[in-house]
């Protein structure tokens, strides 16, 4: 399929492939067990790496073709594909920052999504965190350029990485440009976890991280295109270590499967297609609608927060609800939320919602009754020391322990809910009363810690 965007035509060289493929009648004597038979309904363009259809990790053919494309439209020296999402590209990403640095140490903002402390486990590099003036939510961390630059000013050892998650799962976005530039004063590369932010090259005014200066980005293609689950990129930026762009297929590799998923990879294909013909005009459309709903939740009585362009956080607490509270509404509403903790509820849009999820979600929010309960979270939130690191106390033995009980101990397993999967507390830190606290307020009753000699 060649599909005519502004004069230029964009191919699509991993669908066209498949669906041959799939017409050809070939017997399949190969994997997957399926045989293309229709059990689900889609397997007849699920298949494996056979010839003519490229490798994922060592491609020359239609994949190279169709990562050539995505690289084109993103802007990026290099795009590489995942099936495996983002959390393989933060892996890869943080692979390459440590590549041939003897101890490698990582400077992050402290709201990592646990693929990043899975990365320090296996890759065992040392970290420091950068923590924000002020932080009265798990899922944020915002950090500024000043304190960036503080920061890696009165480092003892140079950091080969600083690692920042923008936007985050509230939706706050950082001075990614500001953070690049002092980043690029200490010949460090900007690494960030951009998984909510895909969409974000094809603004007006484009602020995806490559845009802004990053060194290299995730974006969870699933998470705002409408690509399969799974599908993700790790974009290599124009200023990154030489090495970055040569080794990131390697490194990919490392951390993948060796069975990627044709069905993820078609979509992340098709995709191209879909970003170059018409989608800055769709995502426009869908910005405006956001908006209007924002200003009609508000002059319903709602606190929204200010965001990223696609998401709508409501401040549930600020409301008089907890975020739990407000995503039962919208469930009786016939609409069910991203995510929902005891302070906020985040909705999550894209130009594939239609008018009617628009209209749930003013109907079920019609009137704020403001009841009572909701306690913003508001506690000071600790910064625990760390007794070893993040490989060691993965690798330790653990034992579970009621949370009240961990007070004192080295937590094992990083303490984590899926959404966010931001850590409550990481592995190799040391739970204080306050960590038990928060622990018991995002609603964790055990907690694996390090078992004691
Ligand atoms: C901020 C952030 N980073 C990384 C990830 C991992 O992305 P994926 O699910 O594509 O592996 C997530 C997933 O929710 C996320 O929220």
């Amino acid at each position: 399929m060649r599909i005519r965007t502004k004069g230029n035509f964009m191919d699509t060289p991993i669908c066209d492939f498949v669906r041959g493929y799939a017409q050809s009648g070939v017997s399949r004597l190969h994997m997957p067990g399926h045989k293309g038979q229709p059990i689900l309904g889609c397997e007849s363009l699920d298949i494996t790496e056979v010839a003519g259809a490229d490798e994922l990790y060592a491609p020359t053919g239609i994949i190279a073709q169709s990562e050539a494309n995505a690289a084109g439209l993103f802007g990026a020296v290099g795009t590489f594909y995942s099936t495996e999402g983002s959390s393989q590209c933060i892996r890869a990403m943080l692979a390459l920052a440590v590549q041939g640095v003897e101890r490698p140490l990582i400077l992050a903002a402290r709201n990592v999504h646990k693929a990043f402390l899975s990365a320090a486990a296996l890759l065992d590099f040392d970290l420091e965190w950068l923590w924000p003036e002020e932080r009265n939510t798990l899922c944020a961390c915002p950090v500024s350029p000043a304190l960036l630059k503080k920061a890696l000013g009165s480092m003892q050892r140079r950091p080969c990485g600083v690692y920042v998650t923008s936007p985050d799962y509230l939706g706050n976005t950082l001075d990614l440009a500001g953070l690049a530039a002092v980043c690029s004063s200490y010949g460090v590369p900007l690494l960030v976890d951009n998984a909510h932010g895909a969409y974000l090259h094809f603004l007006p005014s484009p602020a995806h991280p490559l845009d802004l200066g990053a060194a290299a980005c995730c974006d969870s293609a699933h998470k705002t295109l409408p690509v399969l689950t799974g599908g993700a990129y790790l974009h290599i930026g124009k200023d990154a270590p030489a090495h970055f762009a040569r080794e990131a297929r390697r490194a990919m590799e490392l951390f993948g499967s060796t069975s990627p998923s044709y069905l993820t990879l078609q979509s992340l294909d098709r995709a191209n297609a879909y970003l170059a013909d018409g989608y800055q005009e769709k995502l426009t459309r869908c910005a405006e609608r956001v908006d209007a709903l924002r200003g009609a939740l508000r002059r319903a009585g709602w606190t929204v927060r200010e965001t990223e362009t696609l998401k709508l956080t409501l401040d549930a607490a600020a409301s008089g609800y907890t975020g739990q509270a407000v995503a039962e509404l919208l469930r009786r509403g016939g609409v069910e939320c991203e995510y929902a903790d005891p302070d906020f509820t985040v909705l999550m849009f894209t130009p594939e919602n239609d008018e009617a999820d628009f209209t749930r979600v003013a109907e079920a929010l019609r009137y704020n009754e403001a009841p009572v309960g909701a306690t913003p979270c508001g506690e000071p939130f600790v910064k625990p020391k760390r007794a070893m690191s993040v490989r060691q106390a993965v690798f330790a033995p653990h034992e579970l322990v009621p949370v009240e009980q961990a007070a004192g101990r080295i937590c094992g397993a990083p303490v984590v809910s899926c959404p966010p999967a931001v850590p409550v507390i990481c592995s190799g830190e040391v739970f204080d009363e306050t960590a038990v606290r928060l622990c018991r307020r995002y609603g964790f009753e055990t907690a694996e810690v390090v078992c004691e000699l």
